[in-house]
């Protein structure tokens, strides 16, 4: 039985299945996000499609939009967003191509920005 046990754990456990900082989807837990970085960074990466203030183009929705409300749209959803790109699901501008070259730390600082501007929208969190 013990072996059988172990054989699992063996089978499952290859040093990084658990861990999802090592997938490199999310920043260290003790990382301070830095907005005007992510500012800079939604300048650079996503303003074409989701717009100079946020208010989206013909290319990407408004992030000022309720549905993006951290409720509704935790933050785990802006990493995967710009890990794996989006289907079309909410909209109709197409889908969201995956963003490369963006660490989660730098992916951290954009959320940081997204949340701010949300706040100061009055966008309900
Ligand atoms: C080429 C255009 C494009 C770029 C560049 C882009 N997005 Fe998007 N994004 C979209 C579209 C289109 C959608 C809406 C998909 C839908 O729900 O129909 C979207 C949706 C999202 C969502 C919602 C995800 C969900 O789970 O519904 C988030 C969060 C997001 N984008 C963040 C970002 C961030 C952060 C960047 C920059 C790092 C970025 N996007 C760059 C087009 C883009």
């Amino acid at each position: 039985m013990a072996v059988l046990v172990i054989g699992f754990f063996a089978l499952f456990y290859d040093g990084t299945g658990f861990d999802l900082k090592k997938s490199k989807l999310l920043p260290d837990l003790n990382y301070k996000p830095d907005i005007s970085q992510g500012k800079s960074k939604y300048q650079s990466t996503c303003m074409k499609c989701h717009g100079k203030s946020l208010l989206g183009t013909e290319t990407g929705p408004s992030l000022l939009d309720n549905t993006y409300r951290t409720s509704h749209h935790a933050d785990l959803s802006f990493y995967y967003a710009v890990k794996s790109g989006v289907r079309q699901h909410h909209w109709k501008f197409g889908d969201m191509p995956m963003i490369t070259g963006l660490s989660p730390e730098r992916v951290s600082d954009i959320i940081a920005y997204v949340r701010q501007q949300q706040k100061l929208s009055n966008i309900q969190q």
